[in-house]
């Protein structure tokens, strides 16, 4: 196993992924390290895949800890799907929120909705005596899903790092964010449980795992099995395709609109993956989402 764009590390046999353990126990620890110190978990989720972008061993993790779901990239995903996921998942208990750290949806909010699941503890920090202080809260999810730019959007310009102070050396932990709320200005990585190659597909269309993990021939192809059928339009639009056919025809012809050729004229099949995924992921095909609510898959 090697480290893959220095973050996640990953080998493939058999379209099992297992993180490289010393990241996932660091990662862990950081996690449960500082969860008592915080009266609320963030946790974020890709809005075009909640499910497989869950960490499904959170909830245990984070016992009785006050959690908002956070559904991020919601820019890129469906809006009507984004709303059904928002709706179920308030359904079965849990605070959720639509949010786009790139934009503005959902950052106004995001405080708002922290600081009322944070009440209950803080009201029970009054009646010990103590000295009131202000909600705390901490970032968690899987690489790429957002967090560092949600942490630098809520914190704004007035942010410090540790060299703009001088005589600190202390690593500066914790930010204070919009509603004077304190943000631990470290989120928790945690790692996707990729127990199904449906769920590693997902992960590698949307570029939360590395493109050195799957094939990506097989992850397009994988990509227009989901499309063709709930957004057969957004597909002939974008590629000015009538006919769309299978998968491997789709993607066929999507080389040929493009002009990705090798010499000779056979359609470059790789290259044109890499550009229908570099489109999806980009938002530019439209807003997609790859994954349902139903009352089985949804996050528990
Ligand atoms: P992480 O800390 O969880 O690993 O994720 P990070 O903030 O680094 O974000 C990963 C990528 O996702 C970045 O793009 C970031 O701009 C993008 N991103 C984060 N939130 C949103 C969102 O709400 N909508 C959209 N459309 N994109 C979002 P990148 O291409 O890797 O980096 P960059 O070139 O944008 O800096």
């Amino acid at each position: 196993m090697k480290p893959v764009d220095g973050k996640e590390v990953v080998s493939k046999g058999n379209n099992t992924i297992q993180w490289y353990p010393g990241h996932m126990v660091k990662a862990k620890q950081m996690v449960t390290q500082h969860l008592p110190m915080v009266d609320v978990v963030v946790e974020l989720l890709d809005a075009r895949i909640p499910a497989a972008s869950r960490n499904p061993d959170i909830a245990a993790s984070l016992g009785s800890k006050p959690r908002l779901v956070v559904l991020n990239k919601a820019d890129l995903a469906d809006p009507r799907v984004t709303r059904a996921w928002q709706q179920q998942l308030q359904e079965e208990g849990s605070s959720a929120l639509a949010v786009v750290a790139t934009g503005k949806e959902g950052l106004a909010e995001l405080p708002l909705r922290a600081a009322a699941l944070a009440k209950p503890a803080l009201e029970r920090w009054r009646r010990k005596g103590r000295l009131p202080r202000a909600p705390r809260v901490m970032m968690v999810g899987i690489p790429n899903v957002g967090k560092s730019t949600l942490i630098n959007r809520l914190a704004g310009t007035g942010r410090l790092t540790v060299a703009d102070r001088p005589g600190v050396t202390r690593i500066q932990q914790w930010v204070k964010i919009r509603g004077d709320l304190d943000l631990l200005d470290m989120p928790g990585i945690l790692m996707p449980r990729i127990g199904d190659t449906q769920v590693g597909m997902k992960l590698a269309a949307t570029g939360a795992i590395s493109d050195a993990v799957f094939d990506l021939q097989e992850v397009a192809y994988a990509l227009l099995s989901w499309l063709l059928e709930p957004y057969p339009d957004l597909i002939r639009q974008r590629y000015g395709l009538t006919d769309l056919g299978d998968p491997l025809s789709c993607l066929h012809s999507i080389g040929i609109k493009r002009g990705a050729l090798r010499t000779g004229g056979e359609v470059d099949l790789l290259r044109t993956a890499e550009h229908l995924l570099d489109e999806f992921r980009g938002g530019r095909i439209g807003r997609i989402s790859l994954e349902y609510p139903t009352s089985t898959n949804v996050v528990g």
